[in-house]
């Protein structure tokens, strides 16, 4: 079979790979402590489930108009409106099949051939083949420790070039957990109010900030840029829903319109059950949220102190969202059985084999010299897992 060309551009996800190698050393009875999920490990509060069951039982089991039902695009702009001091109409709000489908959909209805799209990196590992999948060209602007794993304004401002179309921001991100500050962001607001950069602000790990009571938004400081903004986010995250796959987007009209007429082309309106759902987690007590991110700040804080304690190892403390990104090159020419470790995918193999524990190499997120780690997961399951990592690595000593 002759696959389209454009296939061989594009790799399947990697941490859907780890969960994959994870599944099957599971099935062959090895015990493996996950670090590579990128999912919170609480359940959805019970209250959104009953939702859910509510919505099934009044045979809200039909289409819907494809951005969503009247209820959800109403919660959506209560929520933002609530929460960031944003005001959106109906027709500048839609939601997708998760937050990952909102980004798709609103790429597609961007970007083509000849437009460059500038992505801070280390990125989510979708932003640059998603990119790619419509005729568009990534840009990666790199960082390191040195500046927080952020961008900045200079930096921002030598990459803009004539074909500079928009520019992805995602703070917390994924995978380091970097997020601006306030201070941070407004001079890079400063670049892109000079620009005629479209901006994609991905901001489904915003209730995950752990030193700062807020997350700094760009159209807070500049609402004029309004326009010139997409809100994408999800239920995912926030609600422990990610197998509900609801995201949804706020933004200029033309573009929401764009994003919904693809949409209706392809998969229709998300999951009319999880739209009930998302309803319930918009609207009602936020108090969940809370609880889970002053678990995922404790864990954060244990995760990167274990890491700092190790040889070798260097660690940034991320400000948000629910992974650490540690250096390991240093392990780098160490050697295992008959083999030299000389990447971060070489590390994590070893690590999966050697000490049962999975976790995400860089080069998925566009660095070969650090590991991701999720720390979604229980404090025992950290605490022995990093046990587990810290004694695989003692045997890769001296370096
Ligand atoms: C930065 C970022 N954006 C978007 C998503 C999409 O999440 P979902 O499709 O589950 O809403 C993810 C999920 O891992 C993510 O890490």
């Amino acid at each position: 079979m002759k696959l389209a060309t454009r296939l061989q551009l594009i790799k399947p996800s990697p941490t859907l790979m780890v969960t994959v190698q994870v599944a099957a050393l599971r099935r062959q009875g090895i015990e493996v402590i996950d670090f590579g999920a990128g999912e919170p490990d609480f359940d959805t509060p019970e209250h959104i489930k009953e939702g859910a069951i509510t919505a099934l039982k009044q045979g809200k089991t039909k289409y819907t108009p494809v951005g969503g039902t009247a209820e959800l695009k109403e919660a959506i702009i209560a929520k933002l409106q609530r929460e960031n001091g944003f005001t959106y109409s109906m027709q500048e709000v839609t939601s997708n099949c998760g937050g990952k489908h909102t980004l798709f959909n609103a790429f597609h209805a961007l970007f083509e051939a000849g437009d460059e799209v500038l992505i801070p990196a280390p990125y989510w590992v979708s932003y640059s083949d998603m990119v790619i999948l419509t005729g568009a060209t990534p840009k990666l602007l790199p960082t390191s420790e040195q500046t927080g794993f952020k961008i900045t304004a200079a930096q921002l401002q030598s990459a803009i070039g004539p074909h500079s179309k928009a520019l992805l921001l995602n703070s917390p991100s994924n995978p380091t957990g970097a997020a601006y500050t306030e201070a941070e962001l407004k001079e890079l607001a400063d670049v892109i109010e000079k620009s005629n950069l479209f901006v994609i602000s991905d901001d489904v790990y915003e209730k995950f900030l752990y030193d700062s009571p807020r997350c700094p938004h760009l159209l807070t400081l500049k609402p004029h840029l309004r326009d010139r903004v997409l809100i994408a986010n999800s239920v995912s995250k926030t609600y422990a829903m990610t197998g509900w796959r609801l995201g949804y987007a706020a933004g200029p009209k033309e573009l929401i319109s764009a994003i919904e007429t693809i949409q209706s082309q392809s998969t229709s309106n998300p999951t009319s059950i999880a739209q009930a759902a998302a309803v319930v987690a918009l609207t009602g007590t936020q108090e969940p949220v809370g609880v889970m991110a002053k678990e995922f700040a404790k864990r954060r804080n244990y995760v990167v102190d274990r890491l700092r304690a190790m040889p070798g190892i260097t660690c940034t403390l991320p400000e948000g969202a629910f992974y650490v990104f540690p250096r390991v090159s240093s392990y780098f020419g160490a050697k295992w059985q008959d083999k030299t470790i000389t990447s971060a995918m070489d590390l994590s193999l070893y690590l999966l084999q050697e000490s049962k524990v999975a976790l995400v190499a860089g080069e998925g997120f566009g660095s070969t010299d650090h590991v991701r780690i999720s720390y979604a997961t229980s404090m025992k399951n950290l605490e022995q897992g990093l046990n587990q990592i810290e004694a695989g690595l003692k045997k890769l000593l001296p370096l």
